[in-house]
């Protein structure tokens, strides 16, 4: 046994390991060179009988050899059954069930809604989330400087907004455009283009610049309704009120109308719903605040200043709008009592609906 006879069987080894086609193959080999009696074992057994000085030169050189053939068997080894774990497809194994997610029940209210002002003849429309401060408010007989412009502070965006320029927003500086405070714009985005009879509603989400609390959020949904006739009058707005909250509800349940004030309606109200939580008997809720009553929406008989910024040719109409709030109505039929549990993200309340 001499170096050059070691370096021969070498690549003989390595040249049949790469040309194995399987595992059973390789396996052959590695019993024919490694196991107890393979050839690799019998040099080192012959290299006993050696001499001081040649087991000296030749020990290292047949370490080195048997490493070398060692770690070939391992790659290829390891090529083998990669190639066999791609290949191979278990047709008989049960398949991964995909996660599915689950509609949020405010979407889930928001579809209800709609198909109940569907069945009553409502068109649906939607609208735009980054609205202008004219369609916002200035069209709503809400001037720069007008008190009830507070109460519906919101987001400001830029006038030329570019993707680029997000970092560089100056809420305070920046007029023009602003995510929506509310669906109401889109009367008037409508009656520019239509003239009654005019019946619509326009689902969406709206934006607010405000703290939230059990009953507030920045970002809630709303169901704007838009009625205009020669002879609408808040009669009909109650009828069909009472019919939506038949549907939605499945049985009667208490409201009642309050004044109120918009600037684009004359007179405005409120409906409000009995509170589920306490039914005024706790004076501490934290829903109605002992009250009673969750506001669900704003209403009124559309003010006859629209019909002019609009451009109707005859102002002879009579019509009614109102802006209902999705969450609170999803409140009250599912029982949830903190609408920051919407949009919370956490699957223990997703899931229930
Ligand atoms: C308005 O937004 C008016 N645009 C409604 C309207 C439309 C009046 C047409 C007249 C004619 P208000 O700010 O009250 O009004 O909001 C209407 C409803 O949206 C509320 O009754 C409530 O149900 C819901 N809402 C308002 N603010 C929030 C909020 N921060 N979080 C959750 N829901 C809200």
């Amino acid at each position: 046994m001499n170096h050059e006879d070691i370096k021969k069987l070498e690549n003989e080894i390595l040249e049949s390991i790469a040309k194995a086609t399987d595992s059973v193959h390789l396996e052959n080999l590695r019993l024919k060179y490694l196991s107890r009696k393979g050839e690799i074992t019998n040099l080192f057994e012959k290299l006993k009988d050696l001499g001081i000085e040649e087991k000296r030169k030749l020990g290292p050189v047949l370490n080195e050899f048997k490493n070398k053939i060692t770690n070939s068997f391992d790659e290829v080894k390891d090529k083998l059954e990669h190639k066999i774990t791609n290949n191979f497809f278990d047709y008989t194994r049960p398949g991964k069930k995909p996660e599915l997610g689950s509609l949020l029940p405010n979407t889930i209210m928001e579809r209800e809604i709609s198909n109940a002002f569907s069945k009553l003849g409502f068109e649906i429309v939607e609208g735009p989330e980054v609205e202008s401060e004219y369609y916002n408010f200035d069209a709503l007989n809400i001037p720069a400087g007008h008190p009830a412009r507070d109460l519906w502070d919101t987001f400001w965006l830029p006038k030329d907004l570019k993707l680029d320029d997000y970092s560089k927003l100056n809420p305070q500086k920046a007029l023009g455009l602003l995510l929506r405070t509310h669906t109401s714009p889109n009367q008037m985005r409508y009656m520019e283009k239509n003239t009654p009879p005019i019946k619509i509603i326009v689902p969406g989400t709206c934006y607010r610049y405000e703290a939230t609390d059990a009953r507030h959020e920045f970002q809630f949904k709303q169901i704007e309704a838009l009625m205009i006739d020669k002879n609408i009058s808040l009669a009909n707005f109650k009828y069909i009120m009472h019919e939506v909250v038949k549907q939605i509800f499945g049985k009667e349940i208490k409201t009642r109308f309050l004044p109120s004030y918009f600037p684009f309606v004359s007179p405005g109200l409120q409906m409000d719903i009995s509170c589920f939580k306490c039914n005024g008997k706790n004076k501490n809720c934290d829903l109605c605040h002992g009250s009673g009553w969750l506001e669900v929406m704003g209403a009124g008989m559309v003010h006859k200043e629209l019909y002019r910024h609009a451009g109707f040719a005859d102002y002879d109409y009579q019509g009614f709008a109102f802006g209902l709030g999705i969450e609170r109505f999803a409140m009250v039929k599912y029982g949830i009592n903190d609408i920051r549990l919407f949009n919370s993200g956490d699957l223990r309340f997703t899931k229930q609906f």
